[in-house]
């Protein structure tokens, strides 16, 4: 085990790992006060290189953590209770993504005025996201986050 075992919490496994900011940054795992361990670059069988994200004392709602769906779709959550492990969940892509993700094309209107971006999905399995604004395709590795 390379990151420590935590007593109560969410592990969030199977990250591919040029996603791990990219998921801290979904969850807002920079503002959390409670303990946060992660590890990056982690071999895996499945996805060559991964990252894992452990957080004490925090359970996300569904809709919050299916946010992470976006550049992590194969991700495990397990929740941990008294250091076992009680319950393992997979994420689901939404079928609308708001206000999370910016537009790609620098032409969109998202990008000059006071609007929250607003994509459709068009493929859940390899990610697809179509602006509903200017159209653009955007894939799951030019997803960029909005703070
Ligand atoms: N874990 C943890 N703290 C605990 C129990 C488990 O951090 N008290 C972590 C483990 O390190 C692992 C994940 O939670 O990364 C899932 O634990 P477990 O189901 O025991 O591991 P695996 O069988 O390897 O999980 P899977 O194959 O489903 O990914
Ligand atoms: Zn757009």
């Amino acid at each position: 085990m390379k990151v420590s075992a935590i007593k109560d919490g969410t592990v969030i496994d199977h990250i591919p790992a040029r996603s791990l900011f990219k998921v801290i940054s979904i969850l807002k795992l920079d503002r959390v006060e409670n303990p946060v361990t992660f590890g990056n670059n982690l071999e895996s069988v499945k996805l060559g290189k991964k990252a894992i994200i452990k957080i004490s004392d925090v359970f996300f709602d569904e809709k919050e953590i299916n946010k992470i769906a976006l550049v992590a779709p194969e991700a495990k959550l397990n929740i941990i209770r008294n250091y076992e492990v009680v319950e393992k969940k997979v994420v689901t892509v939404p079928d609308e993504v708001v206000g999370i993700v910016k537009c790609y094309n620098p032409r969109c209107i998202t990008n000059h005025e006071n609007i929250i971006t607003r994509f459709s999905i068009v493929s859940k399995k390899e990610v697809l996201l179509r602006c509903h604004y200017c159209d653009k395709i955007i894939d799951q590795d030019h997803i960029e986050i909005i703070r």
